[in-house]
């Protein structure tokens, strides 16, 4: 359950869709959840052992576990860029998560009631050229989740957090039904699940890889540290095939409240990144008391994604804690570093897509790859049959060999064929 809340954000509500919708659906869809099958869970499976090994900070945990099998201290690589790849994550994610609280605003003042589909729409583009009002949000955002990091209680806030997760569900099934019932559904679900293979480009197949990565927060320590908090008699593939099942099913229901909309009101489903900031606004201004809906849902929206900003930033502030230096310096300190970068994304557009491109697309595979070659083939056989030894040796098997050939082969294949090297 805790994962799962670290796992669901706004990679799932927000990011999904729109890149979904960039890349022309169906075939990007069908690649992300092969993606999600074939590279994030044996991959995930790795990184929460590893954590769970380890019971560390990212940096220390990849220590720890080569000291453990023999190999190498440069492992710790994995862990230092992950570091820096929460950070540079949160410089982006911050932004977009101000504009969920933007909306929180709106909706509270019924800003978007009684408007036309096109001008509820057009109010995205407003708040996307008010840098001022934007980092007015991304800073409020970041000083919570400073706070709450400065403080050492994102264990609690996480409880807390996953307690309104099962809220944000219900109100995304009402939101669905209202898209069955006023979207254009049929249109959407096509435009979704209707592969059409000539629309894929390599970078649309890096895209989708990079994004389940991102949605699962594979590939960079997040995973790592709560693995670091399982007990070791819990089952490691049963908790992350339950992740990466729940945290698929949401993005997948978004996409289905969303398309439906887009079509039904003449939008573009490549708008870009405020698809969802312009689509659920309307499907609010339709409804009996949306106003009351709208506020609630970014609410929980902006809590999902203040419990992935937490896990962003915390495997930084461990390493530092561990390093002798002060909590509350740390966070300081890397906060400051995420608000500059913010305030670089709210400014340039190059900046916001370089950070998620590198992030998302570059580092966070690297990472799963390196995971996947250290678990499959430095620790070896036997050492991971002993951390995994609740499935049956078949399964065993099957996963070890997934980890050991497919994913590392799937990540490279997938790098070289985006980079031109192989068609
Ligand atoms: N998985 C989170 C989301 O979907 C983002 C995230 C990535 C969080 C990496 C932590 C680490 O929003």
């Amino acid at each position: 359950m805790a994962t799962t809340g670290a796992a669901v954000g706004l990679g799932n509500i927000w990011k999904f869709p729109y890149i979904a919708g960039e890349n022309g659906g169906g075939a990007f869809v069908l690649m992300y959840l092969l993606c999600i099958v074939l590279l994030g869970i044996p991959i995930m499976i790795a990184e929460v052992m590893l954590g769970r090994r380890a019971r560390e900070n990212p940096i220390h945990a990849m220590l720890k576990n080569s000291r453990d099998a023999g190999a190498s201290k440069a492992w710790a690589f994995i862990g230092a860029m992950g570091v820096a790849c929460g950070m540079m994550i949160l410089m982006y994610y911050s932004v977009v998560a101000g504009w969920s609280l933007e909306y929180v605003w709106q909706s509270m003042q019924g800003s978007y009631m009684d408007k036309s589909a096109t001008e509820v729409a057009a109010g995205f583009g407003v708040l996307a050229s008010n840098p001022e009002r934007q980092l007015l949000w991304h800073s409020l955002f970041l000083l919570l989740t400073a706070i709450i990091v400065g403080l050492g209680v994102t264990r609690g806030i996480g409880t807390a957090v996953d307690n309104l997760m099962p809220l944000l569900f219900v109100l995304l099934l009402v939101l669905l039904g209202y898209s069955i019932r006023n979207g254009n559904f049929e249109l959407g679900f096509n435009f979704l699940f209707n592969a059409d293979f000539s629309k894929l480009t390599g970078d649309a197949i890096l895209i989708a890889m990079g994004h389940a990565f991102f949605t699962l927060s594979l590939g960079m320590g997040t995973v790592m540290v709560y693995g670091s908090y399982m007990p070791k008699n819990s089952s490691i593939p049963r908790a992350v095939l339950a992740v990466a099942f729940l945290d698929t099913i949401i993005a997948l229901i978004a996409g289905l409240i969303i398309f439906p909309l887009v079509f039904a009101s003449g939008l573009e489903p490549g708008s870009g990144p405020g698809l969802l900031f312009e689509t659920l606004p309307i499907a609010f201004s339709g409804m009996w008391n949306g106003s009351i809906f709208g506020t609630v849902f970014f609410i929980l929206v902006s809590i999902a994604a203040l419990s992935s900003s937490i896990s962003l930033i915390e495997p930084g502030i461990a390493w530092l804690e561990k390093t002798g230096i002060s909590r509350l310096f740390a966070t300081c300190g890397l906060g400051l570093i995420c608000w500059l970068g913010g305030v670089a994304s709210i400014y340039s557009s190059a900046v916001f897509d370089t950070l998620d491109y590198a992030t998302a697309n570059v580092m966070l595979p690297l990472g799963g790859l390196l995971i996947a070659i250290f678990v499959g083939w430095k620790m070896g056989y036997t050492r991971v049959r002993k951390e995994i030894s609740d499935i049956p040796a078949l399964l065993f098997n099957i996963m070890f060999i997934t980890l050991r050939f497919i994913a590392p082969i799937g990540v490279i294949i997938i790098f070289a064929h985006s980079l031109g090297f192989i068609a």
